[in-house]
């Protein structure tokens, strides 16, 4: 057993509860090196422990026995301390500890590749593995804790059921045609892709039609887990591996999808905001300046819901105003390009934007065809910065006209179960997918998926 070391966040909530510090006999802190600065009497360690996004500042001086060591430590390296704590009521941290001794636990390499300076994002995404030790990862992974938190906070506290979806299916719930294959080696080191099951079988791009069913039992569930695209989309939102959150909801239509959407974005902010208010600042600080005045305003505004037709007459009207895309050719029945979303959502909009009743032939077979015949009752939602955060959607609950849709698509074999939920007892019912890295990228400001990821997967790039 080590020495029990308290942690910075145990001693900062103390001090927020009005505890004196000062009385304290003696504490231990254990962590790592951020800066080190010595004049020769006496030294200051900003040290960081990991529990919490503050440091906490060491002084030291010559009586530490091994004082030429400590003054000579270096960034990154971890450490020790005995001290006792001191307010210091005029500085800009509320205490500091002075430091009775001191051992290097880690020592570090002169070549350690986190030196004081600010990184690149593109050079610290080549040493993931030493990222989250920076002020901006381990306040964007300590956000994506607590909002992983949060979001089975706000589903369960609604009476959601959470279902734990196959990450190995026979299906591509999609229909997109983007699956990652499952293959097996056998003695020789041939691959096979159908000998382990007698099928073949792929990872899973979506939860939805496995959770539906769960919806037909329990009304109100949702899934939260890996999901994988086989798509080589070169952009900063598309990552081969991602989080998705789906909820399906039975009894409910698109009207209702659409309120809880805005419902579940809004608990999202509202809760990073009060959860994580120093990692929350920093973002606001350094990475996206308007961030909280931005989530703030989200907060008290109704998203706007615009057609996906009316959407289309605002891109032409725009292109006629003289407006260039790199895809300037918009008619009725094209599938929107991120910049067609971006402008919706940031320039027209200038927020949230709901855009609903796509035509059939750009959506998943599974969506609920409108009495027009022509569209159906899907929704994306779109946000300034990145375009479609969410996708979703009123399923088709009657058994015939699914059935003709999945028949003339070939992909009724294998998913006969999927359509007898039309049959037993089936009801209408709708759902969503809220892509948990873009949902993050969103409340951080961070803008590349590469960075919201801890290890993020995108093809050609695989390297911890
Ligand atoms: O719009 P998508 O493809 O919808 C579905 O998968 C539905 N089955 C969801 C449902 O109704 N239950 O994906 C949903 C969301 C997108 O809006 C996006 O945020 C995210 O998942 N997403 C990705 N995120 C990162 N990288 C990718 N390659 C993504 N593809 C989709
Ligand atoms: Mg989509």
């Amino acid at each position: 057993m080590q020495p029990k070391a308290i942690t910075v966040q145990e001693l900062y909530a103390r001090f927020a509860r009005g505890e004196d510090l000062s009385k304290l006999e003696s504490v231990l802190i254990e962590g790592w090196v951020r800066t080190n600065r010595d004049s020769g009497s006496i030294g200051f360690i900003a040290i960081n422990d990991g529990s919490c996004f503050k440091n906490v500042q060491v002084v030291y001086d010559n009586t530490l026995a091994n004082h030429d060591e400590i003054a000579h430590v270096l960034t990154g390296a971890s450490l020790l301390i005995e001290g006792v704590v001191a307010l210091t009521p005029e500085m800009k941290q509320p205490f500091e500890i002075h430091a009775k001794c001191i051992a290097v636990l880690g020592d570090v390499d002169p070549d350690y590749p986190l030196q004081k300076k600010r990184h690149s994002f593109e050079y610290l995404r080549e040493i993931a593995y030493l990222r989250p030790r920076t002020n901006t990862f381990a306040a964007l992974y300590r956000v994506r804790s607590v909002l992983a938190l949060g979001i089975h906070e706000f589903f369960q506290g609604k009476g959601f059921v959470y279902v734990h979806t196959p990450e190995i299916t026979a299906n591509d719930a999609e229909g997109a045609g983007q699956v990652f294959t499952i293959a097996t080696n056998d003695a020789e080191g041939k691959l096979s892709t159908d000998d382990f099951f007698g099928k073949k079988a792929s990872l899973t791009v979506s939860g939805q039609l496995h959770v539906e069913a769960f919806a037909m039992a329990f009304r109100d569930v949702y899934t939260f887990g890996p999901t994988f695209r086989a798509e080589k989309s070169n952009t900063p939102r598309h990552a081969s591996e991602f989080w998705m959150i789906e909820p399906e909801i039975a009894f409910a239509d698109l009207e209702d999808d659409m309120e809880l959407m805005e419902e579940t974005i809004k608990f999202c902010i509202r809760y990073v905001l009060e959860k994580c208010p120093d990692e929350m600042a920093f973002f606001n600080q350094m990475i996206a300046p308007g961030l909280l005045d931005k989530l703030n305003k989200v907060l008290e505004t109704p998203f706007t819901k615009m057609t996906y037709t009316e959407g289309i007459e605002l891109l032409q009207k725009a292109i006629a105003g003289g407006k260039k895309f790199e895809y300037n050719k918009i008619e009725w029945g094209v599938d929107l390009q991120s910049e067609h979303e971006r402008y919706l959502t940031e320039e027209v909009v200038k927020g949230p934007l709901f855009l609903y009743n796509y035509p059939k032939e750009i959506k998943a077979f599974y969506m609920r065809e409108n009495d027009d015949g022509k569209t159906v009752a899907a929704c994306d939602c779109l946000v300034p910065g990145e375009g479609e955060i969410i996708g979703g959607s009123q399923r088709e609950e009657r058994y015939d006209r699914l059935k003709a849709k999945m028949d003339a698509l070939g992909n009724t074999e294998g998913l006969e179960w999927y359509l007898n939920l039309r049959k037993y007892g089936g009801c209408i019912h709708s759902g969503f997918g809220i892509g948990f890295d873009r949902l993050l990228m969103y409340l951080t400001g961070v803008n590349n998926i590469r960075d919201t990821e801890p290890y993020p997967r995108t093809s050609s790039a695989l390297k911890y």
